[in-house]
């Protein structure tokens, strides 16, 4: 039994940012809500610009720094309602997207962030049109219907959906992660590539998430490398987008080990996000190997690796070989120890934590428990 919630529509290329307008005012909208990342002015003067000559309204939300919080949430909708918005716009990377998807429902829906979080209100009336423009090849988070939201008083980072918070159209231009820094580049791919790997030999797999995890890892296989080394290189850049778009599609079919260890530990050390699952993505990967053997064989070829001639087992080996190979080639990071900084690491906590806030644990090929954390910690130094 499964279910799947997918965008209205996708716009794909170079320059499809300047399409914004116009299906705005087809749609007969005045007022845009604009959340956008700071990196780039261009991206948004340049939209600003279509907006003006089209005589479309809109208000700039340039408080997301990183990932987003209750205040930057309850802010924004404050704004959204007193500015009489009609429709949201994120251009940025997954913290922008997700901050504008909880701030559009909540405009609608009224009451705080908090609510929904952790006191289980329910999203009852359809959130603002909605466009998401990814700047960042990672999180996918312009295809699901979650944002995932830093409480303040608890720390525990934790998601809102709804079927009706996934953008109405996603437009993934590659031009505008052109200016990707190699670094981010480098880590947001890996945060992909974990979504694709992991949904892909989930459990909850199911047909669709495994056609999109596939495609991902074949498009990050061919890319990644090309893109941290040849920035402007818009192919390569149009292969990550669209592959962490797919990554964003299979993750509802839940993610493994990886993500249930970057998670914590990410947010314990202080490791940006997709350098974590940078960290753990092999590891993951060796720990689930003898239970989804021939899956990981099926990645291999996705890689480029597999031998026709040889098994299953040694393909799927060969899996975890060149996603370390990828991971040295891009300069991802292999160890915790940089960031651990001499402090200490309480499993069951973690695992506890784990628990509360993702039910992703039960869809890792092995069952995972605090020895299994541990051990895997172990590796990761
Ligand atoms: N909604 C979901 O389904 C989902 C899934 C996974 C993760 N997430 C969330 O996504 C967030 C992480 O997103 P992210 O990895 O995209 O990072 P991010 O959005 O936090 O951006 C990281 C940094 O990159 C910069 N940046 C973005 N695009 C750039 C560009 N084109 N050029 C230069 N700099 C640029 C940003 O300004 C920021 O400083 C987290 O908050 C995480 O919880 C959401
Ligand atoms: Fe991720």
């Amino acid at each position: 039994m499964w279910e799947m919630v997918n965008n209205r529509r996708i716009l794909f290329g170079e320059g499809k940012i300047d399409e914004i307008p116009a299906i705005l005012e087809w749609y007969g909208l005045k007022k845009v809500f604009f959340a956008c990342f700071n990196a780039n002015p261009s991206i948004r003067e340049r939209v600003c610009a279509g907006l003006d000559a089209k005589g479309i309204g809109y208000v700039l939300y340039q408080k997301v720094k990183g990932e987003p919080d209750l205040h930057v949430i309850n802010e924004g909708r404050d704004l959204y309602v007193e500015s009489a918005c009609d429709c949201t716009l994120a251009i940025g990377g997954g913290s922008v997207i997700d901050a504008a998807k909880a701030i559009g429902m909540m405009a609608t829906n009224g009451g705080l962030v908090e609510d929904y979080q952790m006191q289980g209100r329910q999203v009852t009336k359809l959130p603002p049109f909605f466009i998401a423009v990814p700047t960042t090849a990672g999180t996918g988070a312009e295809a699901t219907k979650v944002s995932v939201v830093k409480n303040n008083y608890n720390g525990l980072k934790k998601s809102l959906y709804h079927n009706t918070m996934i953008a109405d159209i996603v437009i993934l231009d590659p031009s505008v992660t052109a200016g990707l820094p190699k670094r981010l580049t480098a880590a947001t791919g890996m945060d992909a590539l974990s979504h694709a790997i992991e949904s892909y030999v989930s459990l909850n797999a199911t047909p669709i998430s495994e056609m999109n995890g596939l495609q991902a890892i074949r498009l990050i296989g061919k890319s990644l490398v090309e893109a941290c080394e040849n920035p402007t290189n818009l192919e390569a850049r149009g292969d990550l987008l669209v592959a962490s778009y797919f990554g964003g599609c299979a993750i509802s079919a839940g993610i493994g080990i990886a993500h249930i260890m970057a998670q914590p530990i990410g947010a314990m050390y202080d490791i940006p996000h997709g350098d974590a699952c940078s960290i753990f993505l092999p590891l993951a990967m060796e720990f689930n190997l003898d239970l989804a053997t021939k899956k990981y064989a099926q990645i291999a070829e996705a890689l480029g690796v597999a031998e026709h001639s040889a098994t299953d087992e040694a393909n799927a080996r060969k899996a975890v070989e060149e996603v370390k190979r990828i991971r040295a080639a891009i300069g991802a990071p292999d160890s915790l120890k940089p960031y651990l900084k001499g402090a200490s690491t309480d499993m069951e906590h973690m695992l506890d934590t784990v628990k509360r806030t993702t039910g992703h644990i039960t869809c890792n090929p092995r069952p995972v428990d605090a020895n299994v954390y541990q051990q895997i910690f172990n590796l990761a130094l």
